[in-house]
C-alpha cells in the first residue's frame, strides 16, 4: 500500500451487528486505515457515538441539520473526504435508500452524495435478505457498481439461521485492502506469484479421507499480503472453512495431485510461496465403495507417495520462478531441520515454525513464530499474528523481486 494513509467513512446502520462495526475501525486501524464513523439514528441504538468516536479516533456525525457539523465539515466534504465509503451493517432499509437514490438522514444523503467507491456489508434477518425487494435493491445497486462483502449464513441474533449474518470485520477489513490494493501501484504490481495454502484431502473412500490439521490462514494472510503489495496472485488451496481472501485467483483443490496440477498450470510466475501442508502419502487405492468394518478392511492403508511441489517447482530447468520459498513446520530442532529441507528441496528460502502442539500452537493457532532461513543464514521473527508474519515475508519478497518481472516481459 502506498505510504499516505486511506481514509475511510464508515456508516453504520441499526442492526445488532453495529457491535462489529466498532471492531472493524479497530481493525482497519490495525492495518494503517483511518476511519470516520457516520451513524444512523437506529445505529445509535446499538452502539454509541462516544464508542465509534473511541475507536475510530475521529468526531462521529450523526445529524444531516446540524450547525456544528456543517460548520466544521458539510454533509457533502464529509461524503468525499474518504477514500472508500464503507456500510456496515447494511439494513434492508439502508439499501433500499441507496438503491433508490433517498437522502433523507445523514447516511443516505452521504450515499447519494458521495463520489467514492461504496462497500456494503449487509446484515438483516434471513427472511429480510431474501426478500424479494431486498434482492431487487442489491441488483439495483450492484449495477450501479456498488461492491458487497457478505453476507454469510450462521445463527442470528433472533434465533433463525440463514444468509445474513453480517460478514466478520476480518473479511470486511480484507475486501477494503483488495479494493485498495487494486487501485493503487505496488513495490509487486506486475508480479505474478502463486501460494499454496491449506491442507490435501487423500481420499480412501467415498466417506473417509486423510488429512491434516493445517487452517490454510497463514498462507491465505501471504496471498492478501502479496496482493495488497500490488502483486497478481493465485492462490492454490485447499479444502478450508475459512473466508477466501478477495482479489485474488483462487484455485480449489482437495488432493496433492490436484495442487501440483493446478501449480503447474499457473505457472510461470515471478515467485512460488508454498505454504500447504500437502500430504506426503495417499491411500494406494481409492475404493469405490465405503469400507466396511465387517470385511476387516481398514487394519491397515497402504499407501503411494505424492508429488511433491515445492520440489518440483525448485528444481525446473526451464522457467523456474526467480525465488521459491518453501515452509518447515518442524516439531524439534527447527532451524537444522528446515535447513537440511532447504537443500534437499532447492528452494531458496523456508519459512520453518515450531508446530509442537501447545497453547500456541501455529496449527490453526493465530499466531506464529518463526525463522527464515535463506542463502544468508538463520533470521529468528518474535512471535507475530499470522497477518503480520505474512507482511513481513511479502516485504521481504519485494525486495527479492526487484527489477522487471520476466514473467510478465514474456507475456
Ligand atoms: O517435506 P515437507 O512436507 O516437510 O516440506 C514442507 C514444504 O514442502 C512446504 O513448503 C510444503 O508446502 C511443501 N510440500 C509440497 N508438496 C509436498 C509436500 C510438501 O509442496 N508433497
Amino acid at each position: 500500500m502506498t505510504s499516505e494513509p486511506k481514509r475511510i467513512l464508515l456508516i453504520i446502520g441499526g442492526g445488532v451487528a453495529a457491535y462489529k462495526s466498532l471492531e472493524l475501525a479497530r481493525e482497519l486501524a490495525r492495518r494503517g486505515i483511518q476511519s470516520r464513523g457516520v451513524l444512523t439514528r437506529a445505529g445509535g441504538e446499538f452502539v454509541t457515538p462516544l464508542s465509534v468516536a473511541s475507536l475510530t479516533g475521529d468526531k462521529c456525525y450523526t445529524e444531516l441539520f446540524d450547525l456544528t457539523d456543517e460548520a466544521e465539515m458539510g454533509h457533502i466534504e464529509l461524503s468525499r473526504s474518504a477514500d472508500l465509503v464503507v456500510v456496515a451493517p447494511a439494513t434492508a432499509d439502508l439499501l433500499a435508500k441507496a438503491a433508490n437514490g433517498h437522502a433523507n438522514d445523514l447516511a443516505s444523503t452521504a450515499l447519494m452524495a458521495t463520489d467514492k467507491q461504496v462497500l456494503y456489508a449487509p446484515a438483516m434477518n434471513v427472511r429480510m435478505w431474501t426478500n424479494p425487494a431486498t434482492q431487487r435493491n442489491i441488483d439495483l445497486l450492484k449495477r450501479d457498481g456498488a461492491m458487497f462483502a457478505g453476507p454469510v449464513e450462521g445463527d442470528m441474533a433472533c434465533g433463525e439461521y440463514g444468509p445474513g449474518r453480517m460478514a466478520e470485520p476480518l473479511e470486511i477489513a480484507d475486501a477494503v485492502e483488495a479494493y485498495f490494493a487494486k487501485n493503487a501501484a505496488g513495490p509487486l504490481t506486475n508480479k505474478r506469484i502463486l501460494v499454496t495454502a491449506g491442507p490435501t484431502h487423500e481420499s480412501l473412500d467415498p466417506v473417509r479421507y486423510i488429512a491434516n490439521r493445517s487452517s490454510g490462514k497463514q498462507g491465505y494472510a501471504i496471498a492478501a499480503a502479496l496482493r495488497n503489495l500490488g502483486a497478481d496472485v493465485v492462490l492454490v488451496t485447499g479444502p478450508t472453512n475459512i473466508p477466501m481472501p478477495k482479489g485474488v485467483g483462487i484455485v480449489r483443490v482437495e488432493t496433492a495431485r490436484e495442487m501440483m496440477e493446478a501449480s503447474e498450470g499457473s505457472l510461470p510466475v515471478d515467485c512460488a510461496v508454498c505454504c500447504a501442508a500437502v500430504a506426503d502419502y495417499r491411500p494406494a487405492i481409492e475404493s469405490e465403495h465405503k469400507i466396511k468394518k465387517e470385511r476387516g478392511g481398514l487394519t491397515s492403508i497402504p499407501v503411494e507417495e505424492n508429488p511433491d511441489i515445492l520440489k518440483t517447482i525448485s528444481q525446473m530447468k526451464d522457467g523456474r520462478p526467480r525465488l521459491v520459498v518453501g515452509f518447515a513446520a518442524e516439531t524439534d530442532d527447527v532451524v537444522t531441520y528446515a535447513e537440511v529441507k532447504r537443500k534437499r528441496k532447492g528452494c531458496d528460502w523456508i519459512v520453518a515454525n515450531d508446530v509442537s502442539p501447545g497453547e500456541n500452537c501455529a496449527m490453526g493457532g493465530e499466531s506464529n513464530t518463526v525463522f527464515l532461513i535463506t542463502d544468508d543464514g538463520d533470521e529468528a521473527w518474535p512471535e507475530m499474528p499470522k497477518d503480520e508474519v505474512a507482511r513481513h515475508l511479502a516485504s521481504r519478497i519485494a525486495d527479492a523481486l526487484r527489477g522487471p518481472s520476466l514473467v510478465k516481459a514474456a507475456e
